[in-house]
């Protein structure tokens, strides 16, 4: 049985975005066994992050925001997988959602989330939603999560809804279909270039020019024994992605030597 934790950046527990996330959770159930969760964001106390970067610098357990944070943060790394959906509010996510991440985003610094799905789903009236999708998608990575490409759905009124319903389910069951390949693949995904060249160049660049400003980061990326990995967790790396790495690693050591 696999564990999803779907979380609704929407204030409307009664909206379309609820609707859509339900509609997906049952897709997932035809693809795999899943006990999913579904995690009103409005229900949890989540203060504003008020910017001190504390967490950044010298660790989450120096927030001085007491709140609910930890739970969510506990419900993801609990989860294999996570759904976030969002309404499109001013070609954003929610504010509720985009200040849940801002209070995770020491996670930025010291990704978690390996061999954990992500998808992102937003439902909108009219425009924008796909560039919230790019952002999310990005987001995820970031963090660590197996990135599913999510879905967005243009519903202005709750009558389009009901006329859309085959579609958007045909849509859904895509989506559903991918989301578990990667919720119950046995190993996380070879990186892409990209994505390796980013981990070799931050890595490199931390294990040479150790910051008396980002300690907590330097410790972590020591503990994971990141300094000398090939990539955040072992994965198979062709020849080209090898010398690519090796590339990325001369390239954050010279600038490392130059900021020294
Ligand atoms: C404050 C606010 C801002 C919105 N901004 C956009 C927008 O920029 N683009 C868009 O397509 N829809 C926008 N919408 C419409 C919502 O995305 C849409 O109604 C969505 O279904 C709301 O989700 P809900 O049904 O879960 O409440 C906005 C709605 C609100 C309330």
């Amino acid at each position: 049985m696999k564990k999803i934790t779907a979380i609704i950046g929407s204030p409307r527990k009664s909206g379309r975005t609820q609707k859509v996330a339900k509609m997906f959770g049952e897709n997932i159930n035809k693809f795999v066994n899943a006990d999913i969760e579904y995690v009103y964001l409005k229900d949890y106390n989540i203060n504003t992050c008020t910017g001190c970067e504390a967490c950044l610098k010298k660790g989450e357990e120096y927030c001085p925001l007491k709140d609910d944070i930890s739970i969510l943060f506990n419900k993801m790394k609990e989860a294999d997988g996570i759904i976030i959906a969002s309404p499109n509010y001013s070609l954003q996510v929610s504010s509720i959602t985009k200040i849940f991440f801002d209070r995770l985003a020491y996670v930025f610094h010291r990704p978690c989330f390996f061999h954990r799905a992500w998808i992102p789903i937003i439902v909108e009236g009219a425009y924008g939603g796909k560039s919230i999708l790019k952002y999310l998608n990005s987001l995820g990575s970031f963090w660590g999560f197996d990135v599913c490409k999510g879905a967005c759905f243009t519903l202005p009124v709750n009558e389009v809804m009901k006329r859309k319903t085959e579609k958007i389910n045909a849509e859904l069951n895509k989506r559903a279909r991918t989301f578990s390949k990667v919720l119950t693949a046995e190993k996380p995904p070879v990186p892409s270039f990209k994505r390796l060249f980013m981990f070799r160049l931050i890595r490199t660049f931390h294990k040479n020019n150790p910051s008396k400003e980002f300690v907590k980061d330097y410790q972590y990326y020591k503990k994971q024994g990141w300094f000398d990995s090939q990539y955040y967790y072992d994965t198979n790396l062709g020849i080209l992605k090898r010398i690519v790495g090796k590339i990325a690693d001369k390239f954050s050591l010279m600038q490392a030597k130059k900021n020294n």
